[in-house]
């Protein structure tokens, strides 16, 4: 679909030859809609920018229609005619619907990302819904850009810990109800592990022993044990995933890629990048700067975090051949992802820059710092529930009439907290606090979806209206117009960037305009003209509005 952005830049192109011409916004809006600065081509060509800029001035203007271009020192302005912009624009809305602001520029492309990713046997985290809402989205935002993408829960099932549950459920199981309720009975066995563990090296032993026999592959009890409580586990995250709205392509914990541990390592070592340390297998990383080897395996032969995560890496290299493989998960890993990065490289594999670490801050809950050891958790579902018993008090205060009102707090409740962690640039820590989350009137999720509702009650009132619509009337409307006109670019940044929260920052900022359009201009029982150009932006405001909502995995409802 050609929007008058896609316009400007093929004008560009032609004109110049450029490639893929970048624009950005003049600073102040009553210079243009669109601009682009000359600087870098003009340094090309060896000549002064605003020399350049005038001279492309004239030479695009004879290409464009229906936008003017006017040099202003080094950039280039583009603005689209006025009389034009709401039909111009709001017929791209109209005629892209859902698909308004995707594109096909991803095609024959494929991304790996690698999200979620909670540890078994444990309450999944904050941290972990963080890296399940904004790996998903990212996952979306490729997708509306025609990638083939590869979605991937490598959820933590393997490593010493699994030793240490195992012990714990031959010694403590009977007092628990695993199967009933696994979740808090996983935790109180990990937790009491904890606690008897300095007392009894006996069971430190069992520990061992237990994970000993779980790498050497032997499917006997142990093994049984473990994939019950992986199992049991999968299912209390499941329903998470459900109530997010959340898939995977393919769920594969650590101990998916166990069969290529052996030929993970011989490649390393073929590669001539390891030595020995004490007994283990390492990678210097010193030519790196001050950063720690990566250990390989460790004195008693066991593998780690990190050997996992090679063979893994190798493996969707091979499998998927990706144009980028991205690891959502929080900033407290950089080390560990840094150490994966400077492995690949210093094995020469020319794809390592394709290799991405998506980190993202810190959710501080009011309780304070989480610890699973000490059993100190939140359950993320009491989270939900929480936001969701609140949204429904407020819906019953502002709209008691409401026909499903349950499926509609459900939406805002888990909307809220979804765009909540969406709403800051993704490296930014955040203090969660539920009253904020859930104001109808801030930077909200239920902000949006309020506008979002409002203007499809609009639309309901309305009915179809026969008239032509008098443009014209649009005129003061022109900074929405321009605004949802830019809907595909915020995509396309969004995506590159991996940071769903350009398009939050974007349909915060449409809604805030919308609102004091709506409380500025009648739409309703105007001249039949007037109403269907009017009605026409309402609808469009709400196709856009509705398109970031569905990227960023927040429901749009139609009435709250
Ligand atoms: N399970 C890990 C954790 O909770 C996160 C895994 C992230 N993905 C990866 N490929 N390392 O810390």
């Amino acid at each position: 679909m050609q929007t008058f952005l896609d316009a400007i830049r093929a004008a560009i192109a032609a004109e110049t030859g450029l490639e893929d011409p970048k624009l950005g916004r003049p600073r102040d809006p009553r210079h243009g809609d669109s601009a682009f600065p000359c600087f870098e081509y003009a340094k090309g060509k060896g000549e002064p920018p605003p020399k350049v800029a005038a001279e492309l001035e004239t030479a695009l203007n004879a290409r464009l229609e229906g936008i003017t271009a006017k040099a202003a020192g080094p950039f280039l302005n583009f603005t689209v005619d006025r009389a034009r912009l709401g039909e111009t624009i709001l017929g791209e809305i109209a005629a892209g619907g859902a698909c308004y602001g995707t594109s096909r520029e991803g095609e024959g492309r494929t991304i790996v990302i690698d999200f979620s990713s909670p540890n078994i046997a444990k309450p999944m985290s904050v941290g972990h819904l963080r890296s399940t809402v904004i790996g998903a989205s990212i996952q979306r935002l490729h997708e509306a850009l025609g990638y083939r993408t590869v979605g991937i829960n490598h959820i933590g099932d393997w490593g010493s810990q699994f030793g240490k549950l195992v012990a714990a459920v031959d010694r403590y199981g009977d007092t628990v109800d695993l199967e009933g309720d696994p979740i808090p009975s996983l935790l109180a066995l990990y937790v009491r592990y904890h606690e008897e563990e300095e007392s009894d090296p006996g069971l430190v032993e069992e520990a061992r022993e237990a994970f000993r026999e779980l790498e050497s592959g032997v499917d006997g009890p142990v093994r049984q044990t473990w994939r019950k409580l992986t199992e049991l586990s999968l299912v209390e995250f499941q329903k998470i995933y459900d109530r997010l709205g959340v898939s995977f392509d393919l769920v594969r914990g650590e101990a998916f890629y166990e069969p290529h541990l052996a030929s993970a390592v011989d490649r390393v070592v073929d590669a001539g990048v390891t030595e020995e340390s004490e007994g283990a297998l390492v990678v210097d990383l010193s030519g790196f700067g001050k950063i720690p080897p990566c250990l390989l395996r460790k004195t008693d032969g066991t593998t780690l975090y990190a050997t996992r995560d090679l063979a893994a890496v190798f493996h969707r290299q091979e499998e998927f051949a990706f144009d980028r493989c991205l690891y959502v998960v929080g900033a407290d890993q950089r080390l560990h992802f840094r150490q994966l990065k400077h492995v690949l490289d210093r094995m020469g594999l020319d794809w390592e820059p394709k290799v991405e670490h998506v980190d993202f801050g810190m959710m501080r809950l009011p309780e304070g710092k989480m610890s699973t050891r000490k059993g100190r958790v939140v359950f993320l579902d009491d989270v939900l529930n929480d936001a969701v018993a609140e949204a429904a008090r407020v819906i019953a205060e502002k709209n008691p009439d409401l026909v499903d009102p349950g499926a509609v707090a459900e939406m805002v409740g888990v909307g809220a907290v979804v765009f909540n962690d969406l709403k800051r640039e993704r490296v930014k820590d955040i203090d969660f606090r539920l009253e904020e989350v859930l104001s109808f009137e801030g930077d909200t999720g239920p902000y949006v979806q309020y506008t979002h509702a409002r203007l499809a009650s609009i639309e309901r009132k309305a009915g179809e209206i026969e008239a032509a619509p008098d443009w014209e009337v649009l005129e003061g409307a022109a900074p929405i117009l321009v605004s949802m006109g830019r809907f595909g670019e915020v995509v396309r940044s969004a995506a590159a960037r991996a940071e769903p929260s350009e398009v939050t920052t974007y349909v915060l900022s449409l809604a805030r305009e919308v609102n004091s359009w709506v409380a500025r201009e009648r739409v309703l029982g105007q001249e039949p003209g007037v109403t269907a150009a009017r009605l026409a932006l309402a609808r469009g405001a709400r196709q856009v509005i509705g398109n970031a909502l569905t990227l960023l995995g927040v429901g749009a409802p139609t009435e709250m």
